[in-house]
Parts: structure tokens; sequence; C-alpha cells
């Protein structure tokens, strides 16, 4: 299994391309299967949760041509309406196959995603809202198992949904499946992440009548078919705020080309709280920071408020601050794996229940840490970034899941991280 060696104490300079958003390529990939020709994307991150997404259609009977960042699906002709267990399990997002098979070819069978590392994570949601709009669904042998057939035209109906959380892949996932339903349905207490709204926008090209992606309260008109398009996808706000974290933490100054200022308004203030100095100019976003951080208190919650994929990184940042800070964390349940890696380092934390404690300590030592999921791991890269000698991070498969070309693009700002097999 591959391992991360990073030598820390290296600010960080120069200039860092975003990637196209992973949470946004997986839903729009999945909705390739509303289409009755082909969808072509770009800006389609190169990440393992990409291929898996790719592999598992490719399963279904999805055509799949990628080259680069460009990626054509056409899904005329579908073989199988099943997502086995193998592939889901890897991927709790393979869920998003759910919608678009259901309202395209009124039947599927996806196998519930396995327990996950930040918590039980259930669908409930996404399954009571197909339900809302009609649909005939079991549970059997952990597959969900539904069916229109009982339907008129054997079609989703409109219906109104109120989600009493606010789930994104949720949010997703429903809008898919009322693109092509009869009649109007309502999503009440919606997601507005950026990449819901960027997903929304390509089934628009895709011929969905859809509006209000971005509030709360999204109004899907259904049509009969929806077709090809060209899209490209959002840049990931996640790995951009990482890398600005990074920039911060190192004393560095780093400029993030191929980004929207307007997605990070909640880290981008937090940033500037903690001291840094962020400008944002047109599609650039450049952080520049002595390096003396001042802790922050962090809350996540949906957005536009503090992003839960962000905790981690801030926490790593708190962890080198000065002062003490209050990390709470509302949207997942056990999202805190990363603290007993970061006290490895000499991190001082405390966990009360969704609350964790940072002491900023002067100085972090490297020491061998082991990634738990995506953002945890990133984390400790930020961690080791800054901590004195080497840090070794095992398990670093995680980060292929959401980072793209993690390692070139950090040593292109001058970190010295090292992959070994
Ligand atoms: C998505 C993101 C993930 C991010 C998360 C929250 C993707 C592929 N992943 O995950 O990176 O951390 O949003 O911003 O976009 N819940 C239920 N029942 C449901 C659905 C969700 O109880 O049917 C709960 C979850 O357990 C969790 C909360 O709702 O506590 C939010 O989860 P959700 O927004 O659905 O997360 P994902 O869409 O899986």
């Amino acid at each position: 299994m591959d391992k991360l060696l990073i030598q820390g104490g290296a600010r960080l300079n120069g200039e860092v391309t975003v990637s196209g958003a992973k949470n946004a390529a997986l839903p729009i990939l999945c909705a390739a299967l509303l289409a009755e020709d082909t969808l072509k994307l770009s800006s389609v991150p190169k990440l393992k949760d990409v291929g898996t997404t790719i592999h598992l259609l490719e399963h279904m009977g999805v055509k799949v041509n990628r080259q680069a960042d460009k990626v054509d699906l056409d899904a005329r002709h579908i073989q199988s309406l099943e997502a086995p267990y193998e592939m889901v399990k890897t991927m709790r997002a393979s869920i998003l196959v759910l919608g678009p098979l259901l309202a395209r070819f009124g039947k599927a069978r996806v196998s519930l995603p396995g327990g996950c590392a930040i918590g039980s994570r259930p669908v409930d949601l996404h399954i009571k809202g197909l339900q809302a709009m009609g649909a005939k669904i079991h549970i059997e042998h952990g597959y969900i198992e539904a069916t229109t057939e009982h339907l008129p035209n054997k079609r989703l109906q409109g219906a109104r949904y109120y989600m009493d959380l606010v789930t994104v892949t949720g949010t997703e996932n429903l809008m898919m499946a009322a693109a092509l339903a009869n009649g109007t349905t309502v999503l009440e207490n919606a997601a507005k992440e950026p990449e819901v709204v960027d997903m929304a926008e390509c089934l628009i090209k895709m011929g969905a009548k859809i509006k209000g992606a971005g509030t709360d309260v999204i109004t899907i008109e259904g049509v009969e078919k929806l077709h090809g398009a060209t899209h490209q996808v959002v840049c990931d706000r996640i790995e951009a705020g990482t890398y600005m974290v990074a920039a911060a933490m190192t004393g560095g100054e780093v400029k993030l080309l191929n980004v929207k200022e307007n997605l990070l308004d909640a880290v981008i203030e937090k940033l500037r709280e903690a001291g840094a100095e962020v400008i944002c100019d047109q599609n650039t976003i450049t952080v520049k920071s002595d390096g003396k951080l001042k802790a922050v208190n962090i809350r996540t919650a949906p957005h536009p408020a503090f992003p839960t994929d962000m905790q981690a990184q801030f926490m790593a940042l708190n962890t080198v601050a000065e002062g003490v800070s209050k990390v709470t964390e509302t949207i997942f349940e056990n999202r805190f794996m990363h603290v007993q890696e970061m006290q490895r380092l000499g991190a001082n934390i405390d966990i009360d229940g969704n609350t964790a404690l940072v002491k900023g300590v002067a100085q972090l030592e490297g020491a061998t840490v082991m990634a738990t999921d995506l953002r945890a791991s990133a984390s400790l890269v930020l961690a080791g970034l800054v901590a004195q000698g080497q840090t070794v991070i095992e398990r670093i498969y995680h980060l292929d899941r959401g980072y793209e070309n993690l390692e070139e693009k950090f040593n292109a700002l001058g970190a010295n991280v090292k992959r070994v097999s």
C-alpha cells in the first residue's frame, strides 16, 4: 500500500490550478443515465471515485470515452439496471444511479451503501423522496429494489417533498428523478451546495426544467426526454480550500487558478480571521501569510455555512495557531478520526461530544500516522507540511479518492512530498 513521506518546514509559494469538483463530477456522470444521446463533460478530475463511477456506468452499458479531463458518456443502450454491492461498497455516491435509473427505465436495483468511516450515513431520505413520487421500494438482501411499473406510463409522479435533513446527494438524486417524472416536483429544504447548482445547470442544458437550484426550494417540471449536452464541471472548492489553508499554515504565498471566490465565502472569512491575507481577483484567489496564525472557532453546517469537508483542514490549522479554539461538527457523527492521528504529531486536542477543543502548540513533530477518510487524510498532509522532521502517512488511498495529483501540486509549490509503495 502506498504511503506519503512529507518533510515538513517548507513555505509554499507559487500557483496551483484547481481541478473540477469531485462532488459535482460524480452526480453529473450519473446524470448521463437520463439522456438519450451523448453527454460531453470537461474538467472531470482524475480521481479514484470518478474511475469507480465510470466503471459502474460501464457495467450498466454506458459507452464511455475518457481522454484527459474530458469524458463522453452515451447511455443509449443500457443492459443492466443494477448497481452491485462490490461496486457500491467502496463509494457511497454510487447511490446516485438510483434516481436516474428509476426515472428513465422504471426499475432499479442498487446495493445499500456499506458502513462509512464518518458515521452511519443512511439513505432513507433518498428512498422516502422516491416513494413520495410514487415508486414502490423495498429492501431485500441488502439491495434497494425500486419500481414504477404500477404507475401511469410507468413513470414517477411529480410530488411535493420536504427533506427533514439537508442532504446533498439526496437532493441530487431526487432532482434527477424528478427531471423525467410526470408533472411537477417541489423539493423543500433542499441542499444549496454549489455542486447541486452545477448539476442543475447541466440538467437544464440536457433539457430539464429546473428552477430554484441554490435555494432551499427546487421546482422541477418533468419532461418526457432528456438529450445530450456539453458541460464543464465547476471547480473543486474543497481542493481549493485545502491549498489555501496549506499556504496560510506554511507562511507562504499561493495563487489558486480556475477558482470562483463566491463558492468559498465561509472559508475565506475564517482564513482572514486567522490572520491570513486573502485576495480575490476574477478567477484567482491568492493567500499570503507570515505563518503566525490565530486560532479560529469553526462550526460546520450546510452551505453557505462552513463546510464539513473543510473541518479537518482547519483543525490542522488550529493545532499550530496561537490560542484555543472550538471546532464543532454538526453534519456527521464520528468525523474526528483525524484527532487521534494529530495527537501523534503532538497536537493538543480534547474531544467533548461533537466539539473538539484545540490548544495551539508551538510546533508539531513528524511521526507515522494513518489516513482514515478523505478529508482527514488531507488534514494530516497539512499537519505534516508544518511538522518538524518527517511525517509518514499510511493508507493514502483515501487521498486518491478526492485530490488530483496531490504530490505534484504540493511539490510544484515547494513542498517535499514523496509517494512510496
Ligand atoms: C455529500 C458530499 C460529502 C459532504 C456531504 C456534506 C458528495 C458525493 N459527497 O455527501 O463530501 O461531506 O455531502 O456536505 O457530494 N442523511 C440522512 N439520511 C439520508 C441522507 C443523509 O440521515 O437519506 C444524513 C447523513 O447521515 C448526514 C447528513 O444527513 O448526517 C448530511 O449528509 P448528506 O448531505 O446526504 O451527505 P452526502 O450527500 O452523502
